[in-house]
């Protein structure tokens, strides 16, 4: 056997015995490597003579290629085992339950606010907002409640101290130089006038948000929700208001049988003012709205304020009153939200009990609603 045969069979036979990938390597570089011994054997090829190299070439050769195949093919077998090994111990168990992320909800107010708007959507009113932080001519003023109305007094409010009153700057085309005192808004009326100011007649908005008042009990809480509603065109009256808030509350109720009863009243900006009640039934201790007051076993429950915009508010709205009138009204968003799904505590609202949230909360997902988007339904 030649020396060549010799090395060959010794490094086939190792090669075949390894079963790790560095030991390969380390027997590539044994034989093949720059000082391998079958790579020294080929430089002996150049000192030996023409015959002896003729006869030695093919079988150093030979065996040098046999050797690096052997190599590589069992590099690759070694390689494809570890894969196998590896997709044996790693395989992903895709049935596994995923872990719970925790989910939010939508806020039983936002909902009831969603609700508002795309009922009031089909019916032709855009939705208008205003700042929290108001001054007393938007909040009062122009709502025809002067300074002394004992109006005023009633509302509880929240005022700012007086260093941060606003002068009424040049540019307005209100009352210029006056001093207006800072509050917090305590109903969602002036955005009616902020809303005529800046888009004139005919409008139809309602106007949901939050409003402030020093109030705290079971009932009432120092910031809690309405929604105002104004209409104003020419040759609306008082029909146009009933058959307004009876489609809505109908739609909103999800009910054909609501009655409503209009009681004289009175608000310094409307003329005539009404008290809008609603007829209900008691069912399991609860009040369910439907049918008239007046029916046996039923009783009215008063549900929002309304009326006619007064004539003055026209005026400091900046319009005519001879050629626009309208009517508005304003309505508790927290108390629609209790009466329609059923919470008793006002307070509970605000208090941020994840526990409350997720038993009144709305999914985002599978609710028409404007809060709910993604996903919503058609
Ligand atoms: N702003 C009144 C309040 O908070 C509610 C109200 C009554 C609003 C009559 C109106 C209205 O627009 O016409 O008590």
């Amino acid at each position: 056997m030649t020396t060549a045969q010799a090395l060959r069979d010794d490094a086939l036979s190792r090669i075949t015995g390894t079963s790790d990938l560095d030991t390969l390597e380390s027997l590539r570089v044994e034989f093949l490597g720059k000082q391998g011994s079958i790579s020294a054997l080929l430089k002996t090829l150049g000192k030996m003579s023409p015959e002896e190299r003729k006869e030695q070439g093919p079988l150093i050769n030979g065996a040098r290629t046999e050797v690096a195949d052997a190599i590589t093919a069992r590099k690759e077998a070694l390689e494809a085992e570890a894969l196998d090994r590896r997709l044996a111990s790693e395989t992903l168990d895709l049935t596994l339950p995923a872990p719970q992320a925790p989910q939010g909800s939508v806020h039983p107010v936002s909902q009831v606010m969603d609700e508002l708007a795309e009922i009031f959507a089909d019916l032709g009113f855009s939705v208008a907002t205003g700042p929290e932080i108001e001054d007393d001519w938007h909040n009062f003023t122009a709502l025809n409640m002067a300074e002394t109305h004992p109006a005023r007094a009633m509302h509880d409010t929240f005022y700012f101290p007086d260093r941060d009153a606003v002068t009424v700057p040049a540019s307005s085309s209100e009352a210029v130089g006056e001093k207006r005192r800072m509050l917090l808004r305590t109903h969602t009326s002036p955005v009616q006038i902020r809303s005529l100011v800046e888009q004139g007649a005919p409008i139809r908005i309602i106007a949901p948000g939050r409003v402030y008042r020093s109030d705290s009990d079971a009932t009432h809480t120092p910031m809690f929700h309405q929604v105002e509603g104004l209409v104003i065109d020419r040759d609306i009256h008082l029909g146009h208001l009933k058959w307004t808030l009876e489609t809505f509350l109908k739609a909103f109720f999800e009910r054909d049988d609501i009655v409503l009863r209009l009681r004289p009243s009175y608000f310094p900006f409307t003329e005539p003012s009404v008290e809008v009640d609603v007829g209900f039934a008691m069912e399991n201790g609860r009040r369910v709205l439907g049918g008239s007051g007046d029916d046996e076993g039923h009783g009215w429950m008063e549900l929002l304020g309304s009326g006619m915009v007064n004539r003055r508010v026209i005026e400091f709205a900046g319009l005519d009153p001879d050629e626009w009138q309208g009517f508005a009204w304003g309505l508790g968003v927290d108390r629609l939200a209790m009466l329609k799904y059923g919470m008793d505590d006002l307070r509970a609202f605000f208090d941020g009990d994840n526990r409350w949230l997720a038993h009144y909360g709305f999914s985002a997902f599978d609710q028409p609603t404007l809060s709910a988007g993604v996903g919503a339904k058609a």
